[in-house]
């Protein structure tokens, strides 16, 4: 765990290492059958425990990985975003899911945005990814909404090899050269 643990401000959320206090909401989502859709299907709170312990590793053990993400209105866990790498990735992700009652207001792209540029400052990447089911349409348009593109079909470790996914994915030199467009086009923010 990189020490003082990251913490990143976004006009609406907050985006921190796991706690163990987000436990509750994370096996919550697991268990949602609409947010685990494209995911493997809903978890058991004992596999859900297992996945929240491995987040927390990796932070401890690589220095990063998903964040938390709370809502700054209320302080409640609304989902995780960021880069993650587990072994035998097909390369260096940029992930997220949230709670079904935060989609639908821009947090996924908001959080995602914070998390890709805390990635590229922090982290040795040249490119991101994100590894998305075909059918997963919401997941599409957020990699859209942030300059990723389809990059082709992918492979995930066994024994998830069988499960379809494309990667979508941009370079560094394409984020930063669309963050800089963003800025000179709106020089209010
Ligand atoms: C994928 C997922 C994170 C997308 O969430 P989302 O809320 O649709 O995505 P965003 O945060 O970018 O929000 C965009 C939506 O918010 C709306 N919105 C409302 N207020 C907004 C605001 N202030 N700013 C931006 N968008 C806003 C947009 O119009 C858009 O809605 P639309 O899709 O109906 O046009 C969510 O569906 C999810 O968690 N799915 C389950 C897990 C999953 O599949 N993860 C991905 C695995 S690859």
């Amino acid at each position: 765990m990189p020490s003082p643990e990251p913490v990143l401000e976004t006009a609406r959320l907050i985006l921190r290492p796991p706690h163990a206090e987000d436990f509750e909401a994370w096996a919550a989502i697991g268990q949602d059958e609409e947010v685990m859709r494209h995911l493997g299907g809903v978890k058991s709170r004992f596999a859900a425990w297992n996945h929240f312990l491995a987040a927390v590793g990796a932070w401890h053990v690589l220095g990063f990985h998903a964040f938390s993400v709370t809502e700054k209105g209320t302080g409640r866990w609304i989902g995780r975003v960021g880069p993650l790498h587990p072994e035998g990735w097909p390369g260096d992700e940029i992930g997220w899911t949230f709670a079904r009652e935060a989609w639908g207001k821009g947090y996924a792209t908001e959080a995602a945005t914070a998390a890709i540029d805390w990635a590229f400052a922090n982290l040795a990447w040249t490119r991101i990814i994100h590894c998305i089911a075909p059918t997963n349409t919401a997941s599409q348009a957020v990699a859209t909404r942030l300059g990723s593109t389809l990059r082709g079909p992918g492979r995930m470790p066994a024994p998830h090899d069988q499960d379809p996914i494309e990667i979508w994915g941009q370079t560094r030199e394409q984020w930063f050269s669309r963050r800089a467009a963003r800025t000179t086009s709106m020089p209010s923010q």
